[in-house]
């Protein structure tokens, strides 16, 4: 009795690590999602061009998701804590001292590598902490340290935009720099591991496999050396491509088709509230279905959606829906892929390899925009970068069909074959 009373008890609720991870995740998401509200007063204090203010975003994006590799591994050393307090400190003095700029080096310093840095930092280690709080529902708490990265940028499009239209723009990076770093450092008190040996009242652990041994979770050096864990990379690079040309250029394409700004704008909000919701939805789906089918179906429709959407521009209420479609499938996989991580290799590593998966995410959000915003100017239309885009997903569905769990083989015999969430 006393043993099950100790196994039971922990030193905090734990729906707080899951609050913590959803508004440390925001700060990430006011980093990142809403940077084009920058490139106009940008343009007109320094008259640098779209793609000189673009380079400041590739730069944070790159730098910000190479990042979560090392602290994905140093959070499952050291605990999530220290690792996001650090990088609240570092995101919020990045971000500050963008708010001087004066040169570009200046800009990609501030918001490119020191914000970029804080944000890697605070972005991943959430995600491998909530699901040891949340072993019956750890899709779900992915979600919830992931959902902020909508629901930042769903904030700061029109809060910047505010601010840049009554204070200046410079403001906006000194105040939500402060902002952002005050709230990172409070989250990280709250992303404490749950004492060993504890679990939740009135959940045991799965039994292993009938006629299967368990060899327990996945090191890192075994993750890498299976093929599932490259073919998830590819996917993830593939899907994170096709939607990150969409939300780089999604503005873009409904003025050209001749909408107006606030008909263009609000398909940017359309995508980034699907986006923020899909996140927390997506995971209390996977908990009861697992990831084959999700995956399956978002990067079905997704590809389907982005061939519609260049026919949708001219219609505002066709672009809308196409929007949030895309925002949907897009932020679903950022539940998605930590889940499935988390289900093929075990908790034991997951900062680590989720942290390396999550660079093709990075290596996505230097070369999508990119690519997007060459073949328009090469080619003069929208077509063919949302074609690329739905060809790219398409690598997506082709690997989901194809992808297996990881079967382990003990010496001894007896596998471990890890099919629940797959
Ligand atoms: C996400 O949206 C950072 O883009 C990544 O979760």
């Amino acid at each position: 009795m006393a043993e099950a009373e100790k196994t039971h008890l922990a030193p905090t609720p734990r729906w707080l690590p899951l609050l913590g991870g959803m508004f440390s995740s925001t700060t990430c998401g006011l980093l990142l999602y809403a940077w084009s509200v920058f490139i106009k007063p940008l343009n007109q204090t320094f008259g640098w061009s779209r793609a000189e203010i673009a380079m400041a975003y590739g730069i944070c994006i790159l730098i910000f998701a190479l990042v979560s590799y090392p602290a994905g591994r140093l959070s499952d050393r050291y605990g999530a804590r220290i690792i996001v307090f650090l990088g609240g400190i570092i995101l919020g003095i990045g971000f500050f001292l963008a708010g001087f700029t004066d040169s570009k080096a200046w800009l990609y310093v501030s918001y490119g590598v020191i914000a970029g840095i804080g944000g890697g930092m605070i972005y991943l280690p959430p995600i491998a902490t909530a699901p040891k709080w949340w072993p019956d529902r750890r899709a779900f708490a992915t979600g919830c340290a992931v959902v902020g990265l909508g629901l930042g940028s769903f904030v700061m499009g029109p809060l910047a935009t505010a601010m840049i239209e009554t204070l200046g723009w410079r403001y906006v990076f000194w105040y939500v720099g402060i902002a952002m770093g005050i709230m990172a450092i409070l989250s990280s008190l709250t992303l404490g591991n749950p004492p060993k040996g504890w679990s939740p009242r009135g959940w045991d652990p799965p039994k292993p496999h009938a006629g299967g041994s368990t060899l327990g979770d996945y090191t890192f050096a075994e993750s890498i050396r299976t093929i599932q864990f490259w073919l998830l990379y590819i996917s993830y690079f593939s899907a994170s491509f096709g939607g990150l040309v969409v939300i780089g250029h999604i503005a873009g394409h409904g003025l050209d088709s001749g909408l107006t700004a606030m008909q263009a704008g609000w398909a940017v909000s359309a995508l980034a509230g699907c986006n923020a919701v899909t996140r927390i939805v997506t995971g209390l789906f996977v908990d009861r279905l697992g990831t084959r089918a999700l995956f399956l179906s978002y990067f079905g429709i997704q590809a389907g959606a982005l061939l519609l959407l260049y026919p949708a521009g001219s219609n505002y209420w066709q672009l809308w829906m196409a929007a949030a479609v895309i925002g949907w499938n897009y932020g679903g996989i950022f539940t998605l892929f930590p889940a499935t991580c988390l289900a093929f290799f075990g908790g034991k590593s997951q900062g680590t390899n989720y942290g390396l998966l999550f660079t093709a995410f990075g290596l996505a959000g230097f070369a999508g925009p990119y690519a997007g915003g060459f073949l328009k100017d090469v080619t003069g239309t929208y077509f063919v970068p949302f074609a690329l885009s739905a060809g790219m997903v398409s690598i997506s569905v082709f690997l989901s069909l194809i992808i297996k769990p990881p079967v382990r083989t003990a010496l001894q015999g007896g596998s471990d074959r890890r099919d629940k969430f797959f």
